[in-house]
């Protein structure tokens, strides 16, 4: 039996009335606790400092970290906020009530501690009917943050809430288990462009799909340097924390499973797993599955919960798999990120290559290869962020015979001046798009085809043909000068339609790419993290890849598996 009292109600079934007294508890400078679809929050009154305050302290949490003020719904928003753009009235009508935090100007009447001190803050209208009922039954707006201890994963039921904040706390509303199971997605919309502080239930995608363009903030996929601040105060601190350290893999799915098992077999060992590999791990201490591995949303649903039983199986060391970064699942890869304190090991099959006797990291393909010689030349890609160096890579085939096509020099050079490309592009689109030398204005082109897919596959099948043309020419003219292959940016190559015999992915440590491009290319830490961060992420590349090369700055072993992968390709004996 826990201390506070505790309110039980039935979120499918209950009367307004029920929540009349815990309404008061609020209007009257009291703490209640109560479900959200996301998360159980901790409510106090925001327009009341010293209960504001008593979050704080309840929570243990740092008086930097700005609380978000729920309301019932958009009718009072100007009481909290000012200067309110119509981005906002989009975004909420789209996805509100629901699982979604907007940051605007605020109102002098927020107080500073709701705020943290900053100029702005943060709204939210839950759709759960409990917090919904209970916010009515206030009628004061309501500042409510997770209802967990700082640096403990947020509650998803009652039972967590009770292991953090009994007693700490007037009232405890018992709704049952929170939907989503992770905290809100948070959205700026205080500055030029809209940024996402926190993914959460409303996706990066379905952000972009009202707003248009959306900013990740760094904070969101990455271990900040030194110094950096992220744009949520919250973001900064190891949150979600389990006791245990949790170690994350990145990898194919069959890469993954086996180092979950090998780890498995340590002693006091916690595997993270989908319900599909549950029975793998016989020798594990504790095992907890996020569900089935195809449902993104029971991963999120299941997340915190699970990290709280490792805590109370007491496992030594946790491992699991880094998610991917679509829809929800980038909420969950934020908040696994940041319980691993952005511990990530990269997973790529070590095999024992037959005739060199070599281990290497070369991933076996996928498909069967069309091999050098006879008459036709073998094509194949070489993909990856820019500073992963794919241009040391393309350096180490030259030695067998390969030729690098600059994809990038090929698409360029059909549009230059009186090219049969820019006459054609210009009977299709119009004479706007030429500049007045001639070539094609590549600007007021991507203006036409940016918002429409029609006019976009129109110019795709323009494009393709005359690169494809231009990379012909190419390979006609290495041939007769005695090249074997072609390598050449897969990106391109694949668009075009022609995959080749294989691709090759090339990736580095993140803060070995970062540094690469700031040397390279003189570029501020800020501005190389915006263009990595801006490319497709490197489970895209490797995902498209039939060999992966980790270039870890060690210039023998990228020898090695550049010569594994020439051997393969029948480009060497
Ligand atoms: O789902 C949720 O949002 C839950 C439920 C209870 O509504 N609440 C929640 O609150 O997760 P909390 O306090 O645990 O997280 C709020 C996050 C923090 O990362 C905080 O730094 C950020 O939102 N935040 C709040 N006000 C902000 C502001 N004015 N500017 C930037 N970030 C802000
Ligand atoms: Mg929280």
């Amino acid at each position: 039996m826990g201390i506070t009292p505790v309110l039980r109600v039935n979120p499918d079934d209950f009367a307004q009335e029920e929540l009349a007294p815990a309404g008061r508890i609020l209007r009257e400078g009291g703490l209640v606790v109560f479900p959200t679809e996301t998360v159980y929050g901790l409510g106090a009154n925001a327009l009341d400092e010293t209960a504001a305050r008593a979050i704080y302290t309840a929570k243990g949490r740092p008086s930097d970290n700005p609380l978000i003020v729920h309301l019932p719904d958009l009718s009072r928003l100007d009481m909290l906020c000012r200067d309110i753009p119509k981005q906002a009235l989009s975004l909420f009508s789209a996805f509100s009530p629901g699982p979604l935090t907007v940051i605007l100007k605020k109102q002098p009447q927020v107080p500073d501690v709701v705020s943290g001190g900053l100029d702005t803050v943060a709204v939210r209208i839950p759709s759960h009917p409990v917090a919904a009922a209970l916010l009515r039954e206030a009628a004061v707006p309501v500042a409510a943050p997770s209802a967990n201890r700082s640096g403990r994963p947020s509650p998803t039921r009652l039972a967590h809430v009770l292991e953090d904040l009994d007693g700490r706390v007037d009232l405890m509303i018992d709704g049952g288990e929170c939907g989503v199971g992770l905290e809100s997605t948070v959205v700026s919309l205080a500055g030029d462009i809209p940024v996402l502080l926190r993914p959460g239930g409303i996706s990066l995608e379905m952000l972009r799909s009202v707003l248009g363009e959306v900013r990740v903030d760094d904070a969101v996929s990455h271990r900040l340097a030194e110094g950096q601040r992220p744009m949520a105060p919250g973001m900064k601190y190891r949150h979600y924390a389990p006791a245990a350290p949790l170690t994350l893999a990145q990898g194919t799915p069959a890469d993954v499973t086996a180092w979950l098992v090998a780890h498995s077999k340590e002693p006091g060992a916690g595997i993270l797993c989908f319900d599909e590999q549950r029975g793998l791990f016989p020798d594990a201490a504790h095992v907890e599955s996020l569900g089935p591995q195809a449902d993104d949303a029971a991963h999120a649903h299941a997340l915190f919960d699970a990290l709280r039983s490792f805590d109370a199986a007491g496992v030594r060391a946790i491992y699991g798999a880094l998610p991917g970064e679509q829809g929800i699942s980038l909420a969950v890869r934020n908040r696994l990120l940041k319980a691993a304190g952005h511990y990530v090991v990269h997973l790529y099959t070590a095999f024992f290559h037959p005739v060199l006797s070599l281990p290497c990291f070369a991933r076996i393909g996928r498909g069967t290869f069309c091999r050098a010689g006879g008459i036709s030349m073998l094509r194949f890609g070489i993909t990856g962020k820019s500073g992963a160096g794919k241009s040391t890579v393309a350096q180490l085939f030259e030695k067998y015979g390969v030729v690098h096509v600059d994809a990038d020099k090929v698409a360029h050079s059909i549009y230059e001046p009186g090219t049969p490309c820019a006459a054609e592009i210009a009977a299709h689109f119009g004479p706007s798009v030429l500049l007045s030398d001639g070539s094609v204005d590549r600007r007021s082109l991507s203006a036409i085809v940016f918002s429409d897919a029609a006019q976009l596959e129109a110019l795709s099948a323009i494009t393709h043909r005359y690169v494809g043309e231009a990379i012909a020419q190419i390979e006609q003219r290495e041939r007769a000068a005695g090249a074997k292959g072609l390598l050449i940016d897969a990106i391109a190559l694949i668009e075009s339609g022609q995959k080749g015999a294989a691709v090759i992915a090339v990736t580095a440590p993140y803060e070995v790419m970062l540094s690469r491009i700031m040397a390279r290319d003189g570029l501020s830490e800020a501005e190389a993290r915006r263009r990595l961060d801006a490319q497709k992420e490197e489970d895209f590349f490797v995902s498209h890849a039939d060999y992966v090369i980790v270039n870890n700055g060690d210039a023998g072993t990228l020898e090695q598996q550049v010569d594994v992968i020439a051997r393969q390709l029948g480009l060497c004996q």
